[in-house]
């Protein structure tokens, strides 16, 4: 090879554009096979290049110590498609340069004792071949058809190794992009796995709850219950047999027989309040109206109910999410609204059960309805998920707070 020509500044010219537009084609977002083929064509503007306008890319397969035929633009026969499909380290002209990791000139694939691999219908060319490095690491090689004995500028080994390190970065980039968003969508995923248990770990813990309160309540009322009963006959048949001369024995019957009577009633309240029982003997309507009559005596709330009865068909498990979801939002408006009225409003409209719970409070603030504190709100959003419902808390400054709750029932 004799002392490489001077380049015309045309020519220079011209690479300069050249590589300005590779870059500008890498900057660009897509697929990378997209980008590289643009990229590819610009290259293929080389005046040494014009003969067959044929180049590819080979990916490095570290583990495998083989080239991947990545991407190729131009004509190229089956039969090299097939072949060329993996080429080992350090065979023919990429293999060289994948050991190598320098740039690679060749005149005539028919002459070059380094070009092993020949194809049958193989016309008179010859290479370059680049190495892709990005920071010093080979990422893959490009191969370049040119005419048979190109001239070999020393100018154009820069601007190709300068296109080279490019594309590098970009196919190092998209490596790292892609395997960042595979990792993200396994995060994704993984999130969703466990959000979806907690779910369904909260819905069962909630329903044993209410089974066992219901249980509780029953063994309240009916055992404790009959027991005091029992108690309180057993107790007026002693007070009739006390002698009559003795009345410090009978005020204490009587006070015994009262202390009785009020165990009775706490035993009784203590049972309604775990479940009442009206809420599966009758309906929602009926227990909310009964717990509602409870709140305004112990907190002077007023209520205003707008229920209709026909609820009462509503299956167990949404009347009672129903019943929870207006005491968790009265004990709401007790603790939080400073509100002296209460409304309630249950209707079904078209298919849909829509309860409302308002109040004349002072109006709950967006950060609050959407605080990941606020564990009460995610308790009554808990509730409606199950029944495919949706739950919207709407608050007004000193006006007061609005709870809707919206549920499809035929689907039900
Ligand atoms: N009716 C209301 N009027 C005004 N503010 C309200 C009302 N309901 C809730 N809030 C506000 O929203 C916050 C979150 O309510 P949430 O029920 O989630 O929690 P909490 O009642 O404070 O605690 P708990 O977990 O015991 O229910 C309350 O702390 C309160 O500031
Ligand atoms: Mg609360």
């Amino acid at each position: 090879m004799t002392q490489p020509p001077q380049k015309s500044s045309d020519l220079i010219t011209e690479e300069y554009l050249i590589l300005h537009k590779v870059a500008q084609v890498l900057q660009s977002s897509g697929d990378l096979k997209d980008v590289l083929r643009e990229v590819l064509r610009a290259v293929t503007g080389f005046q040494e290049l014009r003969v067959e306008n044929k180049v590819g890319i080979f990916l490095v397969d570290e583990d495998k110590k083989t080239l991947r035929l990545f991407h190729t633009v131009g004509d190229f026969s089956e039969e090299f498609l097939e072949k060329e499909r993996e080429v080992p380290f350090g065979d023919c002209l990429c293999g060289r340069v994948a050991v190598s990791g320098e740039l690679l000139m060749s005149e005539s694939c028919f002459t070059d004792a380094r070009h092993e691999r020949t194809f049958s219908d193989m016309t008179g060319h010859g290479h370059y071949i680049v190495p892709l490095k990005a920071d010093a690491k080979l990422i893959g090689v490009m191969f370049l058809y040119t005419n048979t004995d190109p001239i070999w500028y020393r100018h154009s080994q820069e601007v190709l190794l300068s296109i080279g390190g490019l594309i590098a970065n970009a196919i190092q980039k998209k490596q790292v992009d892609a395997e960042l968003e595979e990792y993200s969508n396994r995060l994704e995923s993984l999130v969703e796995t466990r959000t979806e248990e907690l779910r369904r770990l909260t819905h069962s813990i909630q329903e044993i709850r209410e089974e066992e309160k219901s249980r509780i309540a029953r063994e309240v009322h009916d055992e404790l219950g009959q027991s005091m009963t029992a108690l309180k006959m057993d107790l007026a048949n002693l007070e009739k047999k006390l002698p009559a001369e003795n009345p410090a024995l009978l005020k204490q019957a009587q006070a015994m027989n009262a202390l009785l009577d009020s165990t009775i009633k706490s035993v009784q309240r203590i049972a309604m309040e775990l479940r009442p029982p009206v809420l599966d003997a009758f309906g929602l309507c009926e227990a909310i109206a009964w717990q509602a009559g409870e709140y305004e005596k112990r907190f002077g709330l007023k209520f205003d109910l707008q229920c209709l009865s026909e609820h009462a068909e509503l299956g167990s498990s949404l009347k009672t999410a129903l019943f929870r979801i207006f005491q968790e939002s009265v004990v709401n408006i007790v603790r939080h609204a400073e509100a002296s009225k209460a409304a309630v409003d249950m209707k079904i409209l078209d298919g849909t059960l829509q309860m409302e719970i308002r109040d004349n409070g002072k109006g709950i603030q967006d950060k609050q309805v959407e605080d990941s504190r606020s564990l009460g709100l995610i308790g009554i959003r808990e509730r409606v998920r199950p029944f495919k419902g949706e739950v919207r808390f709407l608050g007004t400054p000193e006006k007061g707070t609005e709870v809707i709750i919206r549920i499809p029932i035929q689907a039900q």
